[in-house]
């Protein structure tokens, strides 16, 4: 009797750590061992916390059909969380009730991954034509983090659209050309998913293509001026000839993770990665590690890597998400680094690339027609103020 009492207030306590998204982790001695998940929580429970959690994150249901598909979505999800939360006490990340809760994870990948497409062959071009070769060692503080550099935007969000490439690539360009010309300006992942005939739009793409598609172009729009729709549209040819920043060329980075921390020193880094486990869906905090393929041919998602830094002797990423700052930790993850695993976890290593851009590149020539290009934001700060912009679902 007792003994089922205190198991209940640790569900509870489960459950507003879960809700609230806590970045804490949950008190070690926390387990349900020896309880069925349909002992210690009812139906009724279950329609609360559903309730909480829809108002939250404003879930709008067409029907009472979906309505009810979600909720059994939900379910399911809560149990997985609850009991992976008690099962493992040495789990590094965290599960939990985040933006896509209610989704089952086939609906997940179907919705959200599945759209990169991998390379056929590494490329590497440069404005002068000199393929440049990613280092492989080099002098690499402790930890960094480009946020605190003023070199990365506010999270955004993709939407319902396989898009993760556009963002990843725009990610990109905004931080070299922060580092380069000091200015941070959220570019225009719309454009790429309309006027980028070499990539997929809504449906995938790659980074590398993006790039050369905006050195083709000459240069992109701002996220202000060609907004963020999240459907493939019809190229803006106006706004198109608006080329606001400019690249020289990319590089793709060497597998190894030396590599990818000596390219991460200099810079923001697109990467792919399998993101379709369960476990990824509902990430809410703690280093990745795992739950995912680790083989190249599984990456499904493209994210930016954004600095790196060290916790009890675990190494990790610091990464960007195209999720909104409802999933993850405000809309990023950390992710383990330094592992044996040839392609890194989930394969981050395998994809990586970043754009070049010289500070001495000649500025971008706009066609004579629109007066100006949109005010670029404040004035950079090292203190990763997000750069006001639309929200972009
Ligand atoms: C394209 O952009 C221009 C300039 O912003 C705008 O005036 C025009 O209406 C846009 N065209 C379409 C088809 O949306
Ligand atoms: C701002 O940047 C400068 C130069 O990179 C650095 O020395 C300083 O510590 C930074 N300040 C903060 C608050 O990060």
């Amino acid at each position: 009797m007792d003994f089922k009492k205190s198991q209940m207030v640790h569900t509870i306590f489960l459950l507003l750590a879960v809700l609230t998204c806590l970045s804490s982790s949950l008190p070690s001695e926390y387990s349900i061992v020896g309880n069925d998940f349909s002992e210690l929580l009812s139906d009724d429970r279950i329609a609360e916390i559903f309730q909480q959690w829809r108002e939250r994150h404003q879930k709008a249901y067409k029907h009472v059909e979906e309505a009810e598909r979600r909720f059994a979505n939900f379910k399911r999800n809560l149990k997985y969380i609850i009991e992976k939360t008690g099962k493992e006490t040495a789990l590094r990340h965290r599960v939990g009730l985040n933006k896509f809760a209610d989704l089952s994870n086939e609906e997940f990948r179907e919705l959200y991954l599945s759209k990169v497409k991998k390379p056929i062959s590494k490329r590497s071009i440069n404005a002068d034509d000199r393929s440049q070769r990613s280092l492989q060692s080099c002098d690499a503080p402790s930890s960094l983090d480009w946020r605190k550099k003023g070199a990365v935007t506010a999270v955004k969000d993709q939407g319902d659209c396989g898009s993760c490439w556009s963002f990843s690539t725009t990610g990109a360009i905004e931080g070299i050309n922060a580092i380069v010309t000091s200015d941070l300006i959220s570019l225009s992942e719309q454009e790429l998913v309309d006027c980028d005939s070499t990539n997929y739009g809504c449906e995938g793409g790659y980074m590398d293509y993006a790039f050369e598609w905006v050195v083709s172009n000459g240069g992109i729009d701002t996220e202000a001026n060609y907004p963020y729709t999240g459907v493939d549209g019809t190229c803006n040819t106006t706004k198109e000839e608006i080329k606001v920043v400019s690249i020289d060329g990319y590089t793709d980075v060497d597998e190894t993770d030396s590599a990818l921390l000596c390219a991460a020193v200099q810079q923001p880094i697109s990467v792919g990665m399998d993101g379709s486990a369960l476990d990824f869906q509902l990430y809410t905090g703690g280093i990745y590690d795992g739950d995912c393929s680790d083989d190249p041919d599984d990456i499904d998602h493209a994210v930016l890597i954004v600095g790196y830094g060290s916790e009890n002797g675990d190494d990790y990423w610091i990464v960007k998400n195209s999720w909104g700052t409802s999933w993850g930790l405000e809309g990023y993850f950390y992710i383990k680094r330094n592992t044996d695993l040839p392609y890194g976890v989930c394969a981050i290593n395998a994809m990586a690339s970043y754009p070049t851009k010289e500070a001495s590149a000649p500025s971008p020539t706009s066609p004579p027609s629109p007066p100006s290009p949109p005010a670029p934001p404040p004035p950079p700060t090292n203190t990763s103020a997000p750069s006001p912009q639309p929200t972009t679902k």
